[in-house]
């Protein structure tokens, strides 16, 4: 117990401050060193990438890109007259942004997949100019089966930050109840907009584990809701849209190097707004012990890495580290947070514990990744909904995340390895409003730089319905 202060002091040193530079600087080379031991991945049964409008097949960025036209992944119905296009001004090399499907009239693809369940859909979209096509009469609605993704969507309210890529990826995930075992997308120009045309660039459909985000039967009692005190499971029947997945402390990790799904998962930097200053913290030695529960949750790469506090108590008690998400009102979403808990000195049950609150609400009084985990270099995750209502007629609202550190512990500190959010199907809809009426953007796969913020902090009527699960910590299952 006497030793607390120093230990103390010695962590305090231990902790370096980054700037971004440094960050990804370091990160690629935690990259380099994390590939060599990467435990097997998860194998998704299905795993398509579908290359729209193009006529040849393609290896890209360690994925096989499959043709459409006579593809036997996908079958695109016949009756409705599509055609395939290059998007003015693509590079070749860009799959699959460089050729698309455009059309006037309905498509469906149907993909017939190996197995019912969980499924990403990744809609890839590169809103460039298209020949015989006027870029103002993009407007579609995307569908499948109960579902609506997307609707008066034109691409091309959103322009990438970076300027780089000439595409990007709006990310789903639902459940394929279908016992025929066929998957359906369908493409629906605007009705009430004259020659409103669709189009589509790339298709990824992959399978994954049950039990990744949809609360399975029987040891998953799924978000607790701390307000009206019951379980709530995640359904198999809600489908999700990912808004933002983000390595805190660590950089982009792109798709070949997730858990086998093809994820992408960027760098915090851009939502963190107010860190005064953090600490990036990484341990790239040790040991992982994953449990059945969280074995392929996210990469290795992320559970050893994590933003902290700054090194000063006095300003710790002063602030909460957070990191703002602008969301869609009017939805619930679905916060899964991510811990691991690798400083050498932080070992036992108490030695570090802070608060967390989403959307201003207190989600935990009591963090402690050692006691959740039941251990050190044990990854674990939290799970909790929110809803954002609407106060106001506010589009678009920031999501907050906030930590802050509990004084009665050996360190006054707070820490974070990761962040999803999804945003939850209401009546089997997904689609925000109207793009038309402000500037949208895809948040996923994308930096927040210039995406809309809320030019009003009026307090809004934001009720937290749901909290935490999958500790699940008595049926560890470590893999060595
Ligand atoms: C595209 O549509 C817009 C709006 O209807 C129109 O102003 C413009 O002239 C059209 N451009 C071309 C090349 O047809
Ligand atoms: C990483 O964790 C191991 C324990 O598994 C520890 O021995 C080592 O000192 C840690 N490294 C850093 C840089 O924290
Ligand atoms: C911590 O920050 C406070 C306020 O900025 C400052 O007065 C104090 O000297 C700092 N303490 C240390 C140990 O750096
Ligand atoms: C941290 O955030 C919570 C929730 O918004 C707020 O009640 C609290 O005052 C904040 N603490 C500090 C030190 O800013
Ligand atoms: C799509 O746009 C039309 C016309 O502007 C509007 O009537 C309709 O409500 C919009 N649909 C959605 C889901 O925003
Ligand atoms: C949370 O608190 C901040 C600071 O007081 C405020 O700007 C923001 O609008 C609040 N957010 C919500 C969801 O109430």
């Amino acid at each position: 117990m006497s030793s607390s202060s120093s230990s103390k002091s010695l962590s305090l040193t231990n902790l370096s401050l980054f700037t971004p530079l440094h960050l990804s600087f370091l990160f690629l080379h935690l990259t380099i060193l994390v590939t060599g031991d990467l435990p097997p991945p998860y194998v998704p049964l299905d795993s398509i990438a579908l290359d729209c409008g193009s006529s040849s097949q393609i290896f890209v960025n360690g994925r096989q890109w499959t043709a459409d036209i006579n593809s036997k992944v996908a079958l695109l119905d016949q009756d409705s007259p599509t055609t395939n296009l290059t998007a003015n001004g693509a590079s070749t090399s860009s799959v699959p942004y460089y050729t698309a499907r455009v059309s006037l009239s309905q498509f469906t693809y149907t993909f017939p997949v190996t197995t019912t369940g969980p499924k990403f859909v990744r809609l890839h979209f590169n809103p460039a100019s298209y020949t015989g096509f006027n870029r103002s009469k993009a407007s579609f609605s995307v569908t499948t089966g109960r579902y609506t993704f997307l609707s008066n969507f034109s691409g091309f309210h959103y322009t990438d930050p970076r300027g780089e890529r000439g595409g990007y990826a709006r990310e789903f995930i639902l459940n394929v109840e279908d016992e025929q075992k066929n998957l359906s997308i369908t493409f629906t120009p605007s009705p009430h907009v004259a020659d409103a045309y669709a189009f589509i660039n790339g298709i990824e459909i992959v399978s994954m584990p049950t039990n990744l985000y949809y609360s399975t039967a029987g040891d998953d009692p799924g978000p607790y809701d701390f307000d009206r005190e019951f379980y709530l499971p995640l359904e198999n029947k809600t489908a999700l849209e990912i808004m933002y997945r983000v390595n805190v402390g660590g950089g982009e990790i792109t798709p070949p190097y997730d858990t086998g799904m093809f994820r992408s998962w960027l760098s915090d930097v851009d939502y963190l707004t107010d860190a005064r200053p953090s600490a990036f913290e990484y341990n790239d030695t040790i040991q992982l012990q994953y449990n059945n529960h969280t074995r392929y949750a996210a990469p290795d790469v992320l559970y050893r890495t994590a933003r902290a506090m700054a090194n000063n108590s006095t300003v710790n008690e002063k602030y909460n580290l957070t990191w703002e998400f602008p969301v869609h009102s009017r939805f619930t979403y679905l916060v899964r947070l991510h811990f691991c808990q690798f400083i050498p000195i932080i070992l036992q049950k108490g030695d570090l514990v802070f608060k967390i609150y989403i959307a201003n609400q207190t989600a935990e009084n009591y963090a402690d990744i050692i006691s959740w985990a039941d251990g050190y270099g044990v990854p674990i995750y939290k799970d909790y909904e929110v809803m954002m209502d609407a106060r106001g007629n506010e589009e678009i609202q920031n999501l907050s995340i906030a930590l802050h550190p509990i004084q009665s512990t050996k360190f006054f500190d707070a820490m974070l390895n990761g962040a999803e959010i999804f945003k939850l199907s209401n009546s089997d809809n997904l689609a925000g409003p109207n793009p038309d009426a402000y500037p949208d953007s895809p948040f996923s796969n994308t930096p927040s730089a210039t995406s809309t913020k809320p030019k009003h902090s009026r307090r809004r009527t934001v009720a937290i319905i749901v909290l935490l699960f999958r500790a699940l910590l008595s049926s560890l299952f470590y893999f060595s």
